[in-house]
């Protein structure tokens, strides 16, 4: 067969140029990523500067606060002033100072130093404004008001995983919240905040995202499977970003501070799970915590459901072994993650899901990371694709509930009452808005 020299070139170059592309890639690929990793490390590099200012929960906010903040490695010694606020500036005049204890973090683009204050001996339902700094840099005075010291009408705010594109997705949704509820108490994040958990910048991205709502609000916050991974002894370990970043209480079993804990607020007991490790250890202790508990409302927080909203992501013994201690306590709501959709449960009891007692079940998610809703019975109402906030309010016998989307839009409803010798009643108050699922008008 004759074969012209033409067609030879045009062959040879058409076969040339795909390997040529693909060469051109795996050059440019380690350049973009090292641009990338270089823009990273410039935008997370800590300074004297505070950054990363964050309020913690503590046992009882209606006394004390936890503060914590992020420097450069040149601050050793980290200090806190507070004072309570005042109308004008003179407030400065009788600001107290409190060291802080500080730590040093090495993590995968810099080194850091960490610094937490806690305030004590507060005053009950009390603005006070602090500032954080080494004596020269300071960060702006900040106003947080201390809880009241009982029973009280209360707002906070719970979201799902944020985990995924923070800075630019996440952002707006946490925003909302607040600005939906700018008197919440406290803002409860049930893990999966970020995706890699020693990953700097991530971390930096979540921060971001809530900005100056971290240094006027505390969170509760409990850890994701995205927050764990192995350890250098193959023990699967937090996030080492964790313990130095937060300032949560550390009244839980022993090996899981600050990941496992408790705090009384205005009439609620509000408790912090750890559902990635030692979990027949954490329900010996949740025994004890529930059985003393002078509270009016119990919710429960952690990352994996109890009922699933996803298929093939069912937590079964995790059901197993601390449902039960659910339905003998009768906690008011269990709040989770995890699963990249929402579901919303009526009153569960035993194994019975459309119970008339028991408890509410949620699993929510903030973040732009979806995965398809597994249509259950269990489920009240169900969302897909759909990013969402819950702001909750509790005002005596009553906890009202509701879900919004990013854009402030009400998608789930209920109210939780109490009568004295009967089970929670509750009332749906479903918007009258299409249920969202998974077809492609909901993208
Ligand atoms: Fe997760
Ligand atoms: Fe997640």
């Amino acid at each position: 067969m004759f074969v012209s020299p033409l067609a030879i070139r045009c062959v040879s170059a058409r076969a040339i140029m795909p390997i040529a592309v693909v060469a051109l890639l795996l050059v440019l690929a380690p350049l973009t990523a090292c641009a990338q990793a270089e823009d990273t490390k410039a935008w997370h590099t800590p300074t004297r500067q505070p950054d990363r200012i964050m309020l913690g929960i503590t046992p009882d906010p209606s006394t004390s606060m936890s503060v914590n903040w992020r420097t450069s490695t040149d601050v050793s010694s980290a200090k806190a002033e507070l004072a309570e606020a005042e109308d004008g500036p003179d407030f400065t005049k009788r600001a107290k100072e409190t060291k802080a204890t500080s730590q040093p973090l090495k993590t995968d683009i810099n080194e850091a130093h960490f610094h937490t204050v806690q305030f004590t001996g507060l005053k009950p339902d009390t603005l006070y404004v602090y500032r954080v700094g080494d004596g020269k840099n300071w960060s702006e005075w900040n106003q947080f008001r201390t809880a009241a010291a009982g029973r009280d009408p209360l707002t906070f705010i719970y979201v799902g995983d944020a985990q995924n594109n923070i800075y630019s997705m996440w952002s707006r949704v946490i925003r909302a919240a607040y600005s939906s509820a700018p008197d919440t108490r406290f803002i409860l994040h049930a893990g999966d905040l970020i995706n890699r958990r020693d990953r700097d910048g991530e971390w930096g991205e979540w921060f971001y995202g809530a900005g100056w709502i971290n240094s006027k609000v505390p969170i509760v916050a409990v850890p994701g499977n995205h927050e764990y991974g192995s350890g250098p002894t193959g023990d699967r370990e937090v996030s080492t970003h964790w313990r130095p970043q937060f300032a949560l209480p550390e009244n839980g079993p022993k090996g899981l501070e600050e990941t496992c804990y408790y705090a009384d607020i205005q009439g609620l007991r509000v408790i912090g799970l750890n559902s990635n490790v030692m979990q027949k250890k954490q329900a010996e202790w949740l025994e004890t915590v529930l059985t003393n508990n002078p509270n009016k409302w119990t919710i429960l927080t952690f990352h994996h459901p109890i009922f699933s909203a996803s298929r093939g992501r069912d937590n079964k013994s995790l059901r197993e072994l601390w449902k039960p201690i659910f339905d003998k306590y009768k906690v008011d709501m269990v709040l989770t993650g995890h699963d990249h959709t929402y579901g919303r449960s009526n009153l569960v009891s035993g194994n019975n899901v459309r119970a008339d007692s028991g408890t509410v079940y949620v699993v929510s998610v903030s973040g732009p990371k979806m995965y398809s809703v597994d249509q259950q019975e269990w489920m009240e109402r169900s969302a897909g694709r759909t990013q969402l906030y819950q702001v909750i309010r509790i005002d005596g016998d009553k906890l009202s509930y509701e879900s919004r989307t990013a854009r402030g839009v009400l998608y789930d409803a209920f109210d939780l009452v109490k009568e004295a010798g009967k089970p929670n009643r509750l009332i749906n108050k479903v918007p009258n808005t299409p249920a969202r699922g998974n077809d492609e008008t909901q993208q």
